[in-house]
């Protein structure tokens, strides 16, 4: 089986989230009990991958540096790469082609937070099925935020639109994308959006020309969450917040999904929620060690 790296855009000036955004990094702020990046990073490692780029804003480096350090407390390795002017999403796939080398990755945005049972064998499943490019679409009531695919009657995607004022479906394009190692390549070939960005969606219908790109629909049971603005930030800490306490699991918890894939030692573990002893990650930690 192919070996996938991963690429996390943490990058972008969040102004929808103003003042929120002024002097923090978007994907810093918390959502409920963890640091909104915690929840893409868990996704990667979900689905197996364990080479990590982090792309921030140069001045925004330095503390998610502090706050991820090179991944060894979960069993990965995270670099580190700047996007000095928000020039798109697909930007990250130019930033990220030395740390690629030839690879092929995931790509998944800093504030796109995935809920559901069964993601991890849906991401492997999708990872081994790849040939191309695979997008994951999502059904939303606000589809004219997000980028949107146009379906024929076979449910082929036609096109995708970057914020379509009429959307040709409710079928969002979710941050999140699988691709071969030609999406460099790609990307270099894309000229900026009216918006003055290099589109993903533009890399997207590249592939779509080629005939190499799968989508995937995430069904109900799967949460994908907004965190981009105020409210939908504030309802996304109150789902994790009743998912968590009601079930008494932790969703997106590193240290577990390290432990479970075999990539850190137990008693590494405990030690580290020793020392944490008074948080409820400590907590939780020492809880699930027990077990
Ligand atoms: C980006 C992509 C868009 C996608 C969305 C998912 O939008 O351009 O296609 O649907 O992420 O979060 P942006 O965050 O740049 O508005």
């Amino acid at each position: 089986m192919k070996t996938f790296k991963g690429i996390l855009l943490a990058g972008g000036n969040g102004t929808r989230l103003y003042p929120l955004t002024s002097v923090m990094s978007k994907q810093l702020l918390p959502v409920y009990d963890k640091p909104m990046i915690y929840y893409p990073l868990s996704v990667l490692m979900l689905a197996g991958i364990r080479d990590i780029l982090v792309i921030t804003r140069p001045e925004d480096e330095s503390m998610y540096s502090a706050l991820l350090q090179d991944g060894a407390q979960w069993g990965v390795n995270i670099s580190y790469a700047t996007q000095p002017n928000p020039g798109g999403v697909a930007e990250g796939l130019l930033l990220g082609e030395t740390f690629l080398d030839g690879s092929d990755c995931v790509y998944i945005l800093g504030d796109n937070v995935f809920y559901g049972a069964g993601l991890s064998g849906f991401l492997t499943a999708a990872l081994a099925n790849n040939v191309g490019a695979t997008c994951f679409t999502y059904s939303v009531s606000d589809p004219e935020r997000y980028g949107v695919v146009e379906l024929d009657e076979a449910c082929n995607i036609k096109k995708i639109v970057e914020k379509p004022v009429t959307p040709p479906s409710n079928y969002a394009v979710t941050g999140l994308y699988v691709f071969d190692k030609t999406a460099p390549e790609k990307a270099k070939k894309l000229i900026k959006s009216h918006r003055g960005e290099l589109e993903i969606v533009d890399v997207l219908n590249l592939y779509l020309r080629d005939e190499k790109l799968t989508h995937q629909k995430f069904n109900r049971g799967v949460a994908w969450l907004d965190t981009g603005t105020p409210e939908s930030l504030l309802e996304a800490a109150l789902f994790v917040e009743t998912i968590e306490k009601r079930q008494g699991y932790k969703i997106a918890c590193l240290e577990e999904i390290a432990l479970k894939n075999s990539w850190v030692e137990r008693d590494f573990l405990k030690q580290r929620a020793e020392q944490n002893a008074s948080s409820s990650l400590g907590q939780y930690l020492l809880k699930i060690l027990e077990k």
